[in-house]
């Protein structure tokens, strides 16, 4: 097994010189998107996203993007892009440690709320306070009363938030069985790529039902009117990430918006999370 470095989407090439295409799994488009059409549609998006921040910053809004999805469905990569070229200030990606003792001590949400932003701010979390209804449930970190007091808590959490003016954005990124076993081979080879792949990861591989059981439950409990689970589908990396920024631009009406450029998420690959459990 070789890797193939894409910085975009590294492919994985078998003994026999065959690229291992395990994206296509239940993919609605035959081709993954090339690269020279991404690299024009990601600057148009960020653009526009940087329009996006300049009405935040001048009108005080602030905008809470938070990511979840199972190890390697391309959180980390797709929030990199996004902020890629924002203003740094007034534009962060929060992606915490485990808690620490003393942490653990504390309100669940309290560490989650020290990075919530002030007016101007966009926070884009990598993983959020649902690690506790997703790892922190499958892997035991959590007893089941802190679960099901954090699975009651939650939409209480979120209202107070949006009824206190923060957009919230709440993206499931979705990866198949088999394209994660390949994106963990990846890691496994990389060397630029294995800081990513962690013990949990390993174990993730063994525990796909108890994940799918653990995000079901989640959608069913916390996905509101008013805080809604936008799910992405991330074998196509590139498309993911392009339609992840299409989904936040298209809910804002800030100055100068291109809804040319903007258009409309691709419904292949955006679903709410209630067609899910359907
Ligand atoms: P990544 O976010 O890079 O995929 P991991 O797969 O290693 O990281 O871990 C997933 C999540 O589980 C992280 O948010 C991490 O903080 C959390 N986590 C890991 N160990 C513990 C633990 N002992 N207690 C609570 N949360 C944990
Ligand atoms: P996730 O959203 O990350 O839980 O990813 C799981 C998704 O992978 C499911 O929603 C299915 O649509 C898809 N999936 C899993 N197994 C298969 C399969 N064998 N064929 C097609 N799609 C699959
Ligand atoms: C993930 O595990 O989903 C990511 O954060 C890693 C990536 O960039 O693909």
């Amino acid at each position: 097994m070789t890797v193939v470095d894409d910085e975009d989407e590294p492919e994985l090439v078998d003994a026999d010189g065959r690229r291992v295409d395990t994206w296509r799994e239940g993919y609605p488009y035959d081709t993954r998107m090339p690269r020279e059409e991404y690299a024009v549609e990601k600057r148009r998006l960020q653009i526009e996203l940087l329009k996006l921040q300049r009405w935040v910053k001048s009108t005080g809004e602030r905008l809470v993007v938070l990511c979840e999805g199972r190890d390697a469905a391309g959180k980390g990569g797709t929030l990199k892009r996004f902020t890629e070229h924002l203003n740094p200030r007034g534009a962060r990606v929060v992606a915490l440690e485990k808690p620490t003792d003393r942490e653990s001590t504390q309100w669940y949400f309290q560490r989650y709320v020290a990075h919530l932003p002030a007016a101007g701010e966009m926070v884009f979390f990598d993983r959020s306070w649902y690690t506790r209804a997703g790892v922190e449930r499958v892997m035991g970190f959590a007893t089941p009363s802190e679960y099901d007091r954090f699975m009651a808590q939650v939409p209480l959490f979120e209202q107070m938030l949006v009824e206190d003016g923060v957009h919230l954005v709440k993206f499931w990124f979705s990866v198949t069985r088999a394209e994660q076993r390949t994106r963990f081979l990846i890691r496994q080879i990389d060397p630029v790529r294995q800081w990513k792949l962690s013990p949990m990861d390993l174990e993730s591989l063994d525990r796909w039902d108890d994940y799918t059981e653990a995000k079901e439950a989640m959608f069913a409990r916390t996905d509101r009117p008013y805080a809604r689970w936008v799910v992405v589908s991330t074998n196509d990396k590139k498309r993911a990430r392009l339609e992840a920024m299409r989904v936040v631009l298209s809910r804002f009406d800030y100055d100068d918006k291109d809804t040319s450029v903007v258009g409309e998420p691709d419904p292949r690959l955006v679903v709410r999370a209630r067609s899910i459990l359907e």
